[in-house]
């Protein structure tokens, strides 16, 4: 430690002169030791010169009375230099002990890069002794243990331990445990910097679990040889530090991410519902001769009211992306009996609410000959029957169970329930559930969504509301013969959810439907092809629309309609 002494002798080999003003000085940037722009601490003054000639300082005191200048420097006093020279020794000891180990870390540094280069030196090789091995997706339960494959598939999870390095396989139809014993395999420079999402072959034999351990499937890949196929970040960059299963899907960086996120456990079995639930439409319309077929996205007619269309130019014309298929379903039936489509609607929807997706897969279905009872049958049917399948298919169910494992099938017969009745329902709470005005309902209101969503949730379970005013539904609904002021109208409203299902009898007379046009301010030219038909051989016919994502999100849980819309589309904006 240097003595006050030595520091003093040091003071003699520069000329200089260090100024520390206690009151007015600054230990920063600001200050340079100059008399004009003094230092506040003397320690500050003595870091400053830690290796340079020391200069003389001089410390302001307060003046005697009656001095000349107001100010006076003098050299400090030997305690306060002694206290100061102290703190610096202190500070030159954190100083060697930061140093050392940053060379440390520098040598590790050195030491990996090194390990590194030479794990690259390690070059695995197939043993040709071995059996061919057989390539299989990791869903495939049917081949025996013992035997030798082939698996593609990313890093799901990744644990190294002293033994062993593990990894969860992941190929999009299921997941194993592959176990790298220590060794060779895994001090290759590829394993030395596997990573989650890293993309890999493996090779070995499939073996059964060990007494005690847990895998998928109860067995694990005993790897003899692998390659890596495309390599993935690790630290900052890891997929981890991106994205992870708690946090909110609308969320910004959730939404920058959603390449990352669709390879989320969530949002692949939602994927894989999805799929399970339009198939199980599909089957059920099968059943039950239903012919599909794909109408146009791109039209020039609205369905569903003028506000929400998505409008485009159509080569110098107006055109819409199609809000409903229904005009065109109407337009078979002729021909092809009853029909449906699973088809994207578009909807220009203000509301950013997880039920109002701007692009939905819209499943429609259409039907001759039938009055509305024949209708609400169908659909209590068809809903029953899709619920049934996914429900009896073991892997749909193992979806459906990770998702919702409360889900439970709605019992029949679904209630009925008339809009006049529902507004007397509504009246009746206690307290009432007001209108958006914050009025008693009324017939004739709109059942704003609020309300709807209230009383289904009380009522709690599946509802068929059924008879809305001619005035609040679309134009080309069928009027309830028995009451005029009422349609043929059903709406099916889940709990948690909402509407799901938009259905009614479609209007047969001719000049009824040009009626419609005009009360509703459309001009009828586009729609010439969809009046037309009521001259060739009109029949009482009537059909629906569900919202797929709707119905999954009743299915599934209500986060779903969510994360189905989870694809990147739009930099990051949450629009759904
Ligand atoms: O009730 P909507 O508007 O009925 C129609 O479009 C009829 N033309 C269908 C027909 O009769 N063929 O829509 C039907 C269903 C709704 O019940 C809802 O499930 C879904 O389509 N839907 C939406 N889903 C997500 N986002 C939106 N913006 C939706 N708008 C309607
Ligand atoms: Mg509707």
């Amino acid at each position: 430690m240097a003595t006050p002494q030595a520091l003093a002798d040091r003071t003699v080999k520069s000329d200089a002169k260090c100024y520390i003003d206690s009151a007015a000085g600054k230990d920063d940037e600001s200050a340079d030791g100059s008399q004009s722009k003094p230092y506040q601490s003397l320690y500050h003054a003595l870091v400053q010169h830690l290796d340079k000639p020391a200069p003389t300082y001089l410390t302001r005191v307060t003046p005697k009375e009656g001095s000349a200048d107001g100010s006076t420097w003098e050299e400090p006093a030997k305690t306060a230099l002694k206290k100061a020279v102290g703190r610096v020794d202190a500070y030159k000891k954190k100083l060697a002990k930061d140093e050392l180990a940053s060379k440390k870390e520098e040598e590790e540094r050195q030491q990996r890069l090194k390990n590194l280069e030479d794990a690259k030196k390690i070059v695995l090789r197939e043993d040709p002794s071995l059996p061919p091995a057989v390539r299989i997706k990791l869903n495939n339960k049917s081949v025996e243990l013992g035997t030798r494959v082939k698996v593609f598939g990313r890093i799901h999870r990744l644990r190294s331990q002293k033994q062993a390095t593990f990894i969860t396989l992941r190929d999009g139809y299921g997941l194993l445990q592959c176990v790298l014993p220590a060794g060779d395999l895994t001090k290759t420079y590829d394993a030395l910097v596997f990573a989650q999402e890293t993309s890999i072959v493996l090779y070995g034999e499939l073996k059964q679990l060990p007494p005690g351990a847990s895998a998928p499937d109860n067995r694990e890949l005993q790897v003899d040889y692998y390659r890596v196929l495309g390599s993935a970040p690790s630290d900052l960059d890891a997929i981890t530090n991106k994205v992870s299963r708690d946090q909110d899907p609308w969320d910004a960086q959730m939404l920058d991410n959603r390449h990352l996120v669709l390879r989320g456990e969530t949002a692949s079995a939602v994927m894989k519902l999805r799929e399970f639930v339009e198939l199980a439409f599909i089957d059920t319309y099968r059943e039950m001769h239903f012919t599909k077929v794909s109408p146009p996205a791109m039209v020039q007619t609205q369905v569903e009211g003028g506000s929400t269309l998505f409008k485009y130019d159509y080569y110098g014309e107006e055109a819409y992306l199609t809000q409903s298929s229904q005009l065109y379903l109407e337009t078979v039936i002729p021909s092809l009996g009853d029909v449906y489509c699973i088809e994207k609607s578009f909807r220009a929807e203000k509301s950013l609410t997880r039920r109002h997706l701007s692009e939905y897969t819209h499943i429609e279905g259409e039907m001759d000959f039938i009055e509305f009872d024949d209708l609400l049958e169908h659909l209590e049917e068809i809903i029953s029957r899709v619920v049934d399948k996914v429900q009896g298919n073991a892997e749909a169910a193992a979806y459906l169970k990770l998702l919702n494992p409360s889900f439970e099938k709605p019992s029949r017969p679904f209630m009925r329930m008339k809009y006049e009745d529902a507004i007397e329902w509504l009246n009746k709470q206690d307290p009432p559930i007001l209108n958006e005005e914050g009025n008693v309902h009324s017939f004739g209101d709109d059942i704003a969504e609020a309300a709807e969503r209230r009383m289904t949730d009380i009522i709690n379970r599946p509802i068929f509301l059924t008879h809305f005013p001619v005035e609040i539904k679309a134009f080309y609904m069928k009027k309830d013969p028995k009451d005029l002021r009422v349609t043929e109208s059903v709406d099916v409203l889940i709990p948690g959810v909402g509407e799901i299902v938009g259905g009614s009898m479609r209007m047969e007379d001719y000049d009824e439907l040009i009626a419609a046009y005009k009360k509703n301010g459309i001009g009828p030219e586009p729609y010439y092809w969809y009046t037309d038909q009521r001259k060739f051989g009109t029949t009482p016919h009537g059909g629906y629309g569900l919202g797929l994502e709707r119905f999954l999100a009743w299915m599934a849980g209500q986060h779903t309609v969510r994360t189905t819309t989870l694809y990147p589309r739009f930099m990051g904006r949450a629009r759904p």
